[in-house]
């Protein structure tokens, strides 16, 4: 039998977070042993905010150097960069007209990023799910590996396949979203109410993956807790804490049983201490073939090449496919 599907991807806006890689990479990284896996640089979406164009194609080579640092082999996976696949632009316009004003105005996305970019709110941010779904269904996607936030997107995607086969017959795949429970939503270190996210204003509310060890330390060190001083996951009642906990158990893969215990009795100090140094050797590895691979741009553009012809074959026969069916000439 065939290897399962799996397609995901990060925008190209802004610096990487802790938040993206245990929500996100580290899954994929894990998972591409049993899939076949599409991992993409979704920078078209990128344009929805407004970016500085040199930082845009900066920010596109750094998240592939990333990916390959954290481990995704780009011989084994389809690597590829959003816009070079121009099926995505195209399979998105034919989407828009199969979606619904009333459900992308229910996005939460959406609705934040508006309030966000009160003197932007253009018509991509609202179509933006439209895209997404483009991205995913393009590729006959069995399975998308997101974090908690992305999940609207991925119901969305689904009724939208749902409904163009039923339209037009079977054409796409029905995915489903596979989110983590451990790295589901990591939260901000100063406001863990909130998603850990690149446009924090307080830096030391998020944990950048090119933050230094020293960075990263004090960061957990200034960490918000409470006042109990007792280990225990409530996300409830002990937000700053659970979040902490949430952090430690995707990196070492404890349970928060284990994890209660190990911080028994020794307090907040000890504690955060021991989160951040598991970040910093985790991320300590990857940082270092980051900064390498980063400079070869020809070993960068020779994988994004390649991974946009691959990608290029099974996106075109779908879109061939749809537009069959939809009497596009
Ligand atoms: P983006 O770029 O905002 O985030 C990339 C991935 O990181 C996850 N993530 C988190 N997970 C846990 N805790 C957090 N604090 C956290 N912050 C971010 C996100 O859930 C996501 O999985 N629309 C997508 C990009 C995209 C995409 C796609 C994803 C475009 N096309 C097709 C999957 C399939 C986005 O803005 O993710």
């Amino acid at each position: 039998m065939s290897k399962k599907i799996i397609l995901s991807g990060i925008q190209a806006t802004g610096k990487l977070t802790l938040g993206n890689y245990l929500g996100a990479i580290n899954n994929w990284v894990r998972m591409q042993e049993e899939y076949n896996c599409y991992y993409m640089i979704a920078n078209l979406h990128s344009l929805t905010v407004r970016n500085e164009p040199e930082e845009l194609k900066n920010n596109t080579l750094k998240i592939l150097a990333l990916y390959i640092a954290a481990g995704l082999n780009p011989e084994k996976n389809t690597i590829f960069i959003q816009s070079q696949v121009k099926e995505h632009a195209e399979l998105g316009w034919i989407l828009d007209c199969y979606t619904y004003m009333g459900e992308l105005s229910r996005m939460t996305q959406f609705k934040d990023k508006s309030q966000k970019h009160a003197d932007n709110i253009n018509a991509g941010l609202f179509t933006y799910p439209a895209l997404m779904a483009a991205d995913i269904l393009l590729y006959k996607a069995d399975l998308v590996p997101v974090g908690e936030d992305q999940r609207q997107h991925l119901e969305i995607t689904r009724d939208l396949a749902e409904r163009f086969n039923k339209l037009y017959g079977e054409t796409f795949v029905i995915p489903e979203a596979y989110v983590r429970k451990e790295s589901a939503r990591i939260m901000g270190l100063q406001d863990p109410t909130s998603k850990m996210s690149k446009s924090a204003t307080n830096l030391n509310d998020v944990i950048f993956l090119e933050d230094e060890p020293e960075v990263i330390l004090k960061k957990f060190k200034k960490a918000v807790t409470d006042s109990e001083n007792i280990v225990k996951f409530d996300p409830e009642t002990k937000p700053g804490v659970s979040n902490l906990m949430q952090i430690y158990a995707s990196i070492t893969n404890k349970t928060m049983e284990e994890i209660e215990k190990e911080f028994e009795g020794s307090g907040y100090g000890n504690f955060k201490t021991t989160v951040a140094e598991a970040v910093i050797n985790t991320l300590k590895p990857i940082q270092e073939k980051y900064k390498m691979i980063l400079n070869d741009k020809e070993y960068l553009e020779k994988i994004y090449i390649d991974g946009a012809n691959r990608a290029r074959e099974l996106a075109s026969k779908t879109l061939n496919e749809v537009k069959e069916k939809i009497g596009i000439l």
